[in-house]
């Protein structure tokens, strides 16, 4: 098999009935998408990305209306907050009942839903009589995709079809929430802001998982893993602790000059968190797979997205 890459929503569909996994555009990152009800073709995004499958999935869903289909309660935060930022980048963990298979909640009592903001993707969804389970389309620990060529070069010989929806224009994925008491819980940080989420709900608890068995995936510690050594600090001063070494540079906006530097790519030369979020990994990936030892990256300010930035960094950097 080797997928085609196409933008037809009637030949995604397709598979996607047949039982078939399907990569999808999202605004934050490629999806890997099966049919959430049959835990046959959900079991196959287990495999095909060499996920452990103590590790739930994301369920993406067409509207609002949906999440009672799913979720045995809605608290009316979730419902204010769903108002305001869905579709978009902001996933709902809520109770669950018994029509989603245990597979996709890893057997846990809770479901993530999300409606993502893609216009193919929202379409493909409409034309279904089913929600998609779909993790991000990378093999598992890897960096996530961000355009349909990086599906294909990772996932292209194991699935049928990739639903090309351009770059995604968020970049990182979404923000995991639930509320407790009426009280939000960040479980990961993502496309939408916590100070965002803020204005909203008050003051937001964050419990993001640094442990490296949990239940949650994208909370592992070492994550978003390069295949070169990725350091974190201070680029001006790393520099010269290595000068036997080909150097690739991930800075926010400056440009470094040093003669052990072989890559470099700027996320933001503006200063944008946004911008930076948006390039952070095609920027990695890029560093990634050119002829270099290691990767020096620094982290963004922690405003906005640039702690979704930060967060994603440091997981890269865990493995080293
Ligand atoms: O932006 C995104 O969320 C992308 C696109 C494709 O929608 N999806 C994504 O899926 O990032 P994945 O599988 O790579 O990450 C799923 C995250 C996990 O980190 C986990 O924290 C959370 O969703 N999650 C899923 N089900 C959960 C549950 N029942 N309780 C707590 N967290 C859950
Ligand atoms: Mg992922």
């Amino acid at each position: 098999m080797h997928a085609i890459t196409g933008t037809s929503i009637a030949e995604a569909a397709r598979y996607l009935r047949e039982g078939q996994c399907v990569a999808i555009p999202t605004e934050t990152v490629y999806g890997l998408a099966a049919n959430a009800l049959d835990p046959a073709a959900v079991t196959q995004i287990f495999s095909i990305k060499n996920r452990p499958t103590f590790n739930p999935l994301i369920v993406h869903v067409q509207h609002f209306g949906e999440f009672e289909k799913y979720a045995r309660e809605v608290p009316a935060m979730i419902k204010t907050l769903a108002g305001h930022f869905s579709p978009g980048p902001l996933t709902f963990v809520l109770p669950k009942k018994e029509t989603v298979p245990d597979i996709v909640t890893a057997g846990g009592d809770t479901v993530a839903l999300r409606i993502p903001a893609h216009p193919l993707t929202l379409e493909l969804l409409k034309s279904l009589p089913f929600p998609l389970a779909a993790p991000s389309a990378n093999p598992f620990g890897y960096i996530s995709p961000v355009t349909a060529l990086h599906v294909e070069q990772q996932l292209g010989e194991k699935i049928p079809y990739i639903l090309d929806g351009g770059p995604c224009s968020v970049g990182v994925e979404s923000t995991v929430i639930t509320v407790e008491d009426g009280k939000v819980i960040v479980l990961r940080l993502g496309g939408v802001a916590v100070e965002a989420i803020e204005q909203l709900a008050g003051k937001v608890e964050l419990r993001i998982n640094q442990s490296s068995n949990p239940q949650s995936p994208g909370q592992l510690k070492s994550h978003y893993a390069p295949k070169h050594p990725l350091f974190l600090g201070d680029i001006a001063s790393a520099l010269g602790a290595h000068p036997d070494k080909k150097i690739g540079v991930l800075s926010f906006t400056k440009k470094y000059t040093h003669p052990a530097i072989a890559q470099q790519v700027q996320l933001s030369t503006a200063g944008d968190v946004n911008e930076a979020a948006r390039f952070l990994f095609a920027g990695l990936r890029y560093l990634d797979s050119s002829e270099i030892d290691l990767i020096l990256a620094e982290k963004l300010p922690e405003v906005g997205l640039g702690r979704a930035v930060n967060d994603r960094l440091e997981r890269a950097a865990a493995g080293v």
